[in-house]
């Protein structure tokens, strides 16, 4: 865990720092990357949702809880930020509850078909709790479908706007990137990868989503901003 910060102060920038102009401007699809590079992803890993009990955990402003259940699933939101989670009910649509919890703390439900937690694990100090508990919501053979910034390039668009280029000075520590809003944890991409292996879940597929050139922005077109990961949770021997 991070030093000096807690998950209930992090979800306190979240709260704070949310305002109804930008959840409103993000409420259709997220932002211009997570229209184009998250979303498209994570639809095609999570497959057919029809009918699928899902669970959107860290959901924010529910947006791609409402992508889900306009694709037919049933959905379940987590979201602990008071201002985020009332927007998402405000928003919502049948076919999605929503829940007030930080995801370490989350309380027992019904298991779900798929978990998918987008841009969320970076953004919790106490980081490890919260993975454990999408996977445990999980039903045996379940899809665990997470995506994080980038841990090797998380500040790529800044960083190419000044030099050019990418360019990093530390990778193997973790620390806090102080973000607008709120902060971001970085931890490498191996301490992602082995929690999720210790946990007993079998990688899938691994994406590093780039850009369509066409729309001319040379960061994101040549270095993934993303990492997203889909893992199935282990299935008893016989099924
Ligand atoms: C970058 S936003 C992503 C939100 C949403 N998944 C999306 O893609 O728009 C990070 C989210 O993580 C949530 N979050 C922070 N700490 C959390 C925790 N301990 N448990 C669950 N969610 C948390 C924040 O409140 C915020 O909604």
């Amino acid at each position: 865990m991070t030093s000096a910060w807690t998950n209930e102060a992090a979800i306190q920038q979240w709260d704070s720092g949310s305002t109804r102009e930008s959840m409103e401007a993000t409420a259709v699809s997220g932002d211009f990357s997570k229209e184009h590079l998250v979303n498209p992803v994570l639809l095609r890993l999570l497959g057919d949702v029809r009918g699928r009990r899902v669970l959107d955990a860290g959901c924010g402003n529910g947006y791609f809880s409402r992508m889900l259940a306009e694709r037919g699933a049933q959905v379940t939101g987590v979201e602990p930020a008071a201002s985020l989670v009332s927007f998402a009910r405000e928003k919502s649509a049948a076919d999605i509850s929503y829940l007030q919890a930080d995801l370490a703390h989350l309380p027992e439900l019904e298991p779900f078909d798929a978990v998918v937690c987008s841009m969320v694990l970076m953004a919790i100090p106490d980081w490890k709790p919260a993975m454990r508990a999408c996977v445990e919501a999980l039903r045996p053979g379940g899809l665990f479908v997470f995506a994080i910034v980038h841990p090797a390039f998380e500040e790529l668009f800044g960083t190419w706007r000044e030099h050019g280029e990418y360019r990093r000075k530390e990778y193997l520590a973790e620390y806090e990137i102080v973000g607008r809003g709120a902060s971001d944890f970085h931890r490498p991409i191996s301490a992602y990868l082995n929690e999720v292996a210790a946990l007993g879940c079998r990688v899938r597929e691994v994406v590093e989503p780039g850009l369509d050139p066409a729309h001319g922005i040379e960061a994101y077109a040549r270095m993934p901003n993303f990492l997203i990961v889909a893992a199935e949770t282990g299935c008893p021997i016989g099924q």
